[in-house]
């Protein structure tokens, strides 16, 4: 297949490129190359590019500053995904759209199915839900991938940042009242090549496997230990971390439904975690 990439230089399409690339053609695109918020240069890469399928991973994902910066990430998040759900459909190309599991609220208090109402408890998840809408309203092929507490090698992300505190401190505090599944990049990566090659529409959620109840407190101290360092992990409450974005406090995604439709792999999360923290202290 012949796949555009938006959002190239990110930390998901680092390690999605170079997968992807092992069995299809692939055209990448930085934001300098292709602005997605530039409705013209939209519709003309994907009018003379004509791929198979056009894969978005651009996006503003700086989730406390949504709160303030609302414009820009419902430019991003939204109307930029318009623009490419309108390329998409005008030039008749299945677009694959990578979204978040902060379109719950994180109320239901058991996994999070694809067919449930979504209800964002912020504004990076509203401008999140406005994409997945406007590619359910104005294209026909989609994949809609849901993802959560996404980390790789490239970018900033929570593995990164405890490894870093790991160097610098004797001891951190962590939330333990959040509950979600991490999610390697590499894994994701995996499950969208997958996805994409089945020609089965619709909307997934993909995630490593969890038991349903791990906290970031329990996901920090696995990092701390396969790290080898000596750092205390503090359990704390959300009460005691404010922070700008309200966070869902139960934001497990199913996966049965997901991987009834398409067999993606599938890794258990302290396996995938092993295996990315090896290859960040190797490099
Ligand atoms: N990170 C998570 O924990 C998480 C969890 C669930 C779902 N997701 C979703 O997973 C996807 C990939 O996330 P990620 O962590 O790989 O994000 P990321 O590292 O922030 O990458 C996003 C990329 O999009 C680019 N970009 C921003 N605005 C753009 C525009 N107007 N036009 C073109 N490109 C633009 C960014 O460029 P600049 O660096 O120049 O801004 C960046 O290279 C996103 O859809 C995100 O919402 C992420």
């Amino acid at each position: 297949m012949r796949i555009l990439v938006t959002g190239s230089e990110g930390m998901l399409a680092s390690d999605l490129i170079p997968i992807l690339a092992q069995d299809h053609y692939l055209y990448s695109v930085d934001r300098a190359e292709l602005d997605i918020t530039d409705a013209k240069r939209v519709f003309k890469a994907v009018d003379v590019y004509r791929p198979d399928v056009v894969i978005n991973c651009a996006a503003y994902t700086a989730v406390d500053l949504a709160e303030t910066e609302l414009k820009l990430a419902m430019l991003v998040n939204g109307i930029g995904v318009q623009n490419l759900a309108l390329a998409c459909s005008a030039c008749d190309v299945p677009l694959c759209h990578i979204s978040t599991d902060y379109v719950f609220d994180g109320s239901k208090g058991t996994p999070y199915v694809p067919f449930d109402n979504t209800c964002p408890v912020n504004f990076y998840g509203e401008s999140k839900l406005a994409g997945e809408c406007y590619v359910r309203w104005l294209t026909g092929r989609f994949y809609i991938i849901r993802t959560s507490w996404l980390y790789g090698r490239r970018g900033n992300n929570f593995v990164k940042t405890m490894l870093r505190l790991s160097t610098q401190r004797d001891e951190v505090r962590v939330v333990n009242d959040q509950i979600g599944s991490p999610t390697s990049t590499v894994s994701l990566a995996w499950a969208i090549k997958v996805i994409i090659e089945s020609g089965r529409y619709g909307i997934y959620h993909v995630t490593d496997q969890t038991d349903g109840r791990l906290s970031w407190y329990d996901f920090a101290c696995e990092i701390m230990r396969l790290a080898g360092a000596g750092t205390r992990v503090i359990p704390i409450t959300t009460a005691e971390y404010p922070t700008v974005a309200k966070r869902p406090v139960y934001s497990v995604l199913d996966l049965m439904a997901s991987r009834l439709s398409v067999d993606y792999p599938i890794k258990g999360w302290d396996v995938a975690l092993a295996e990315c923290i090896e290859g960040i202290l190797k490099a």
